[in-house]
């Protein structure tokens, strides 16, 4: 009799904490319709003081997002104070000179056997792989007074199956030459234009040159080369390729399908 009167009042119990609970659920959790919990203020209104019970996330006004940390990565707030800047100034004026052109064409001649042939490697070989030229020809190194070459070209595995090293000890003095009839093309001095000022054409082929930059412009040009407007990215855009020496096939030469026969009814 007792135990039946005991867990009567203990389920009484349970039940009134439940209903008790529910009713402060409702309080603390439905919006009204003045806005989401207390201290808020009214709708449309931009709240000034949050009390710490209150759990929602403040809105913020656009124009303060801008100046706002927010987020997980609000400690990586940028704060550059000092940007990197290029050793190179892109717009530095360029001034031309006619003697460094001269003498860089004469240095480029004298180590390719004709024009557009890949250049002997003037300096001793300690490696041959192709990561250890790249190391130095990627961007040109600088070394003192010399400088690397940037190659022309896109990266082309095993380098010295075209340029070749220098040759061996005790073999450096001999004669290499071979009695050949084979002449190659000149090199271009300059390209032609429609008028002066006119943006000249390229007198040389895009062939293994694909990379303007490497004789052209930049930090890397030839000495006397450069373009005067290194910041211009899309070179043929204005100079015109040859279609010539770049052996495009004359448009004559194409067997196209023969000309349509139109015979008249
Ligand atoms: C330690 C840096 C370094 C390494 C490694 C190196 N070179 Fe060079 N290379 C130079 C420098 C500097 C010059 C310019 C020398 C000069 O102008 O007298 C040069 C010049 C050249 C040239 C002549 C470019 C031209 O247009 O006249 C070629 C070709 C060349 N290297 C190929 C190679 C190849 C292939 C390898 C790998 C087997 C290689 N180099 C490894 C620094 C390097
Ligand atoms: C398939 C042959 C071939 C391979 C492989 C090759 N090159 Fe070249 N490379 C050439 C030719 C051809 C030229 C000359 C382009 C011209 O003057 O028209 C050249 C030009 C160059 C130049 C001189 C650019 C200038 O200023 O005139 C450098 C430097 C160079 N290559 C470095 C390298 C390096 C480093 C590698 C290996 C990662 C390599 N080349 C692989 C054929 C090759
Ligand atoms: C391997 C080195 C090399 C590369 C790479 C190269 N050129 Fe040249 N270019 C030369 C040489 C050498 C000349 C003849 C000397 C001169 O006029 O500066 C020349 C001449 C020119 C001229 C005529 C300049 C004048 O004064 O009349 C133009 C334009 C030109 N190149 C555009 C280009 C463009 C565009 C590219 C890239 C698709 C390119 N070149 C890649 C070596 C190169
Ligand atoms: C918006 C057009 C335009 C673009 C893009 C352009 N050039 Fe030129 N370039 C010209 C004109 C115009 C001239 C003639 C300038 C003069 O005679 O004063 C010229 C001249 C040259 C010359 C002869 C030397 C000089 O500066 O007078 C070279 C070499 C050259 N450009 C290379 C390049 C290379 C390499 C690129 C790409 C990196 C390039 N150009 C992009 C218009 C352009």
């Amino acid at each position: 009799m007792t135990w039946s009167r005991l867990s009567t009042l203990f389920f009484a119990g349970v039940i009134g904490i439940a209903v008790i609970g529910y009713f402060v659920g409702l309080a603390d959790g439905v919006p009204k319709a003045t806005g989401i919990g207390e201290g808020i203020g009214r709708l449309g209104e931009h709240p000034t003081s949050l009390s710490a019970a209150v759990k929602v996330i403040p809105a913020l006004r656009y124009a303060e997002i801008a100046g706002t940390a927010m987020g997980p990565t609000d400690a990586f707030q940028a704060a550059a104070k000092e940007l990197p800047t290029s050793p190179y100034n892109l717009f530095a004026e360029i001034k031309l000179s006619a003697t460094d052109k001269a003498s860089s064409s004469e240095m480029r001649a004298s180590r390719r056997a004709f024009n557009g042939a890949p250049p002997i490697i003037p300096h001793a070989v300690q490696n041959t792989t192709d990561a250890a030229c790249y190391a130095c020809h990627s961007n040109g190194m600088r070394m003192g007074e010399l400088k690397a070459s940037v190659m022309s070209h896109t990266f082309l595995a095993n380098c010295t199956q075209c340029h070749a090293p220098p040759p061996p000890v005790p073999f450096q003095d001999a004669d290499l030459s071979v009695d050949s009839t084979f002449v190659g093309l000149p090199a271009p001095t300059s390209g032609k234009r429609a008028f002066p000022g006119a943006p000249p054409t390229i007198p040389h082929s895009q062939w293994m040159r694909e990379k303007c930059e490497a004789c052209h412009g930049g930090p890397n040009g030839w000495a006397g080369m450069e373009s005067t407007h290194p910041w211009r990215t899309n070179c043929t855009q204005c100079h015109a390729p040859s279609a010539k020496l770049d052996q495009a096939t004359p448009a004559d030469l194409i067997p196209m399908l023969p000309p349509l026969e139109i015979v008249g009814r």
